[in-house]
């Protein structure tokens, strides 16, 4: 058969060909354009759900919140660490983990709380507590405001409680909230709940009452040091920590108190009798709500001891903390003179030495060089957590923003 006999048989055929040619290139390109929307999808998809998109840029570390129960977080406010549970102590510890290693990178900001509004209304002077807040929620992509009590209308005679809801009306989401008075912290977050608005409360420090995030940040410093890459509560059981100094007036050592034992922890108070009354003690378990022969809410075992005298609270102490002597809340003349009290209870390297050889100092500032601690000591990197703690703080500040912000999304 010569060709030509062949094409009218061959021409419907290369027809059929062809146009099956065009299909398939039709289809190809549907599905390479499907392929390049799932991609943009799955670059974009945390982005576009953000705020409550649990940290899309962290890594897949072992403490990432990406791989942590954020959802079991159920505390709307932060305003004490009396009730703080073991869990609630481990997810600030891993949370706060991950933030530190956000805060080692080059671009050391997250887009988790994009949108919501973080507002610090703190009544009472503070350096590193407000900043520390402030820098935290902007490296969480909130947006921030600041207010302070001198320049408000306060000065106008507007309450504290309508200052909060001026602040509320304005879509604040989180206030972290400081003042000279036990209670004020409480007292917003009654009303908030009370108006049955979303907003959380986070106590920055109310008096004598409690400082929490500065106890947490402390706990954190602590248990970094020990281990780096998983920083957990337990790591303190049997550790031995004195409190020094003015424990009377401190909300540091009230907060620190509870984290403390619950990490079963030894805690040693001390101080002159006028800075650390007996009734101390009956003030912790009045607080924890248990009986003085089970001083303790988070264990079985007393572990809480007073001291007058410095030697037997530093004898083999793991850590030292110092605290500052808080002269503005000194309503009475509690000492006889600053220089007699440096002698007695001020820590110097002289006086570590009763101390285990490794020992480490903590102070959450501001410090009175020369009165609490010695100018030297605090400089001395070899046993001086000082500046350590301040670092601590913006990632510890981080995560306590996260889990309250990030739990509204859970609700
Ligand atoms: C505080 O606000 O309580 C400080 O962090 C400690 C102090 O003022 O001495």
């Amino acid at each position: 058969m010569s060709c030509d006999a062949l094409m009218p048989l061959a021409q419907p055929l290369l027809e059929m060909c062809r146009s099956m040619g065009h299909w398939a290139l039709g289809i190809g390109n549907w599905a390479l354009g499907i392929v390049i929307l799932l991609l943009l999808l799955c670059s974009f998809a945390p982005l576009l759900l953000c705020p409550f998109a649990p940290l899309p840029h962290l890594p897949h570390s072992p403490h990432s919140p990406n791989s942590m129960p954020t959802n079991t977080w159920n505390r709307h406010h932060i305003l004490s660490l009396a009730d703080f549970t073991t869990t609630e102590y481990d997810t600030v510890l891993q949370t706060a983990a991950s933030f530190q290693e956000v805060l080692s990178r080059r671009t050391k900001k997250v887009p988790t709380l994009q949108g919501q509004v973080v507002a610090n209304l703190f009544f009472e002077s503070s350096t590193r507590t407000r900043s520390s807040f402030e820098l935290a929620a902007k490296r969480l992509s909130a947006d921030t405001l600041n207010f302070a009590a001198a320049s408000s209308s306060m000065t106008k005679g507007e309450t504290i409680l309508d200052t909060a809801k001026t602040y509320l009306a304005m879509g604040t989401d989180i206030m972290v909230v400081r003042h000279r008075e036990a209670g004020v912290p409480n007292a917003i977050a009654a009303e908030m709940d009370r108006l049955g608005v979303r907003v959380s409360i986070l106590n920055a420090g109310d008096g004598q009452h409690e400082h929490p995030s500065q106890a947490l940040l402390d706990l954190f410093t602590i248990c970094t040091l020990i281990n780096p890459a998983s920083p957990r509560l337990e790591l303190l059981k049997g550790k031995k920590i004195a409190i020094v100094g003015d424990i009377l007036h401190s909300r540091v050592a009230r907060s620190n108190i509870w984290s403390l034992i619950a990490s079963g922890a030894e805690v040693h108070l001390a101080a002159p009798p006028t800075l650390l009354p007996k009734l101390f003690a009956e003030y912790i378990s009045q607080e924890s709500g248990v009986g003085s022969q089970e001083l303790l809410p988070h264990s079985p075992t007393p572990q809480l001891f007073l001291h007058w005298q410095l030697e037997p609270a530093l004898q083999n102490a793991d850590f030292v903390m110092t605290l500052r002597l808080q002269k503005e809340r000194m309503t009475a003349h509690l000492l006889p003179s600053l220089r007699e009290y440096h002698q007695l209870f001020g820590i110097t390297r002289t006086k570590l030495q009763f101390c285990k050889p490794n020992v480490k100092v903590l102070h959450p500032g501001p410090v009175n060089r020369g009165v609490e601690i010695s100018s030297e000591l605090m400089d001395d990197p070899e046993f001086s957590l000082i500046q350590s703690q301040v670092s601590s703080g913006v990632a510890v500040r981080m995560a306590l923003l996260y889990l309250l912000g990030s739990g509204k999304a859970y609700s």
